[in-house]
């Protein structure tokens, strides 16, 4: 799948965001090593804190449906920002313990700029499961 096909799945994804607080809808896509799309969009709440990100939606939507860190293969994310948009530091987090460390992260905005990363250049020196021990 090329990235621009990427980027066109999320932004699926980001038509179903529930943002009437932030009125800034952001939209992600989960793909599977076999092929499986799953969308994810923010999900916000009168509760401001409540309100759940796209990355993390799209995340937790693959493991919902039986699939877990390994079986994924590429995360994209958009919203109608001026540079590419980024993951925020809670995803990041969430992303660096349920999503591949060379796993392909697209990150992009709605007038077609792109930018592919990892979990590892965008959170080096991760806190994990390691430093409980
Ligand atoms: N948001 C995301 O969905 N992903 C990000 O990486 C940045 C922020 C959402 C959360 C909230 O619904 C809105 O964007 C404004 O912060």
């Amino acid at each position: 799948m090329t990235n621009e096909e990427i980027v066109a799945l999320a932004k699926k994804g980001r038509e179903l965001s529930y943002s009437p607080y932030s009125h800034f809808a952001v939209g992600a896509v989960v793909i599977t090593k076999d092929g499986k799309i799953f969308l994810g969009a923010n999900i916000e709440n009168a509760s401001y804190p409540l309100c759940m990100c796209a990355e993390r939606n799209a995340i937790y939507h693959a493991y919902m449906n039986g699939y877990s860190k390994e079986d994924l293969q590429v995360l994209g994310l958009v919203a109608d920002t001026e540079d590419v948009c980024t993951p925020c530091g809670a995803c990041r987090q969430v992303i660096s313990e349920l999503f591949p460390s060379d796993g392909k992260i697209i990150m992009a905005n709605m007038k077609g700029k792109m930018k592919e990363t990892s979990i590892k250049e965008l959170l080096p020196f991760a806190f994990d499961c390691s430093d409980l021990q």
